[in-house]
């Protein structure tokens, strides 16, 4: 695998060529996932959830993800690695900065975070300085209590126009890359239609650029149950090693997601 930037991803979208994403948190997973090629990985504040056994991700903070950013770090050479600012760390213009700061330190080559109108100035200064932006709509997982638990987002056409109208702005801002999350998959791909930036998408439904799993629900391993949306790969092919290029191809192939991960 070759080193993959920015400028991959953005290639790949012009081609139609669909890519692969899992989260990671440590060196061993992100050296095994990048030998299966994983192009793009995720320091995801899911960690509060998947590693520390917290209800939701808001406990998670800045020095947290560095540390796991720098483990992930030493275990990938080529994968883009992507860090996410935790709750409350970029609430202003000011505070994302220093956040991302340390991120990128760590070895983040792009840091993502959740919301819309609100964070225009600030993805616009991120990028300004030199910072990559993945921004991230629909079901936002920091605005959990917000929205009333974990819920499918942009269901009614207000909703969904407004979904649509975040993603330019974000577009515009200067975002690299967008992640949608749960929202149904006819607004995904309308959505993915209208952008030029890649559009990653997890439970929004098969016609996005990318998808993304949490790597806990694709080895099987999430305590509790298994989203609706997620895939677990290690039944069927045994090993880490196995399910992970499995999922690659599945999502290079437009196997996985099938109609039944997606919403309406
Ligand atoms: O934290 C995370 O793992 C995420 C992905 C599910 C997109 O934000
Ligand atoms: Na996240």
């Amino acid at each position: 695998m070759k080193a993959i930037t920015t400028a991959t991803l953005k290639k790949w979208k012009q081609e139609g060529k669909k890519f692969a994403s899992l989260t990671a948190y440590d060196a061993s997973f992100a050296a095994t996932f990048e030998s299966q090629g994983v192009p793009v990985m995720l320091v995801g504040d899911s960690l509060g959830m998947v590693l520390q056994g917290h209800r939701d991700t808001l406990p998670v903070t800045v020095e947290q993800i560095a540390y796991h950013t720098r483990c992930v770090r030493a275990g990938a050479q080529k994968a883009l690695i992507i860090a996410d600012m935790p709750f409350m760390s970029y609430a202003t213009r000011e505070q994302a900065f220093e956040s991302a700061a340390a991120l990128m330190q760590a070895g983040a080559q792009m840091v993502k975070l959740e919301g819309g109108e609100w964070l225009l100035d600030t993805v616009r200064g991120l990028t300004e300085r030199g910072i990559p932006v993945c921004a991230h709509l629909g079901l936002t997982p920091q605005s959990v209590h917000q929205f009333g638990g974990f819920k499918v987002q942009g269901r009614d056409s207000e909703q969904a126009n407004r979904i649509l109208e975040q993603a330019k702005g974000l577009e515009q801002a200067g975002a690299s890359l967008l992640v949608l999350e749960c929202i149904p998959s006819a607004l995904a791909r309308h959505i993915t239609e209208s952008l030029s930036i890649p559009v990653i998408g997890i439970g929004a439904g098969p016609d996005t650029d990318a998808q993304i799993l949490v790597m806990h629900d694709v080895l099987g391993i999430t305590s509790g149950y298994i989203p609706k949306f997620s895939k677990n790969y290690i039944t069927e092919h045994g090993t880490i090693q196995a399910a992970a290029a499995a999922f690659v191809r599945e999502v290079e192939e437009g196997i996985f997601p099938a109609a039944e991960h997606g919403f309406e």
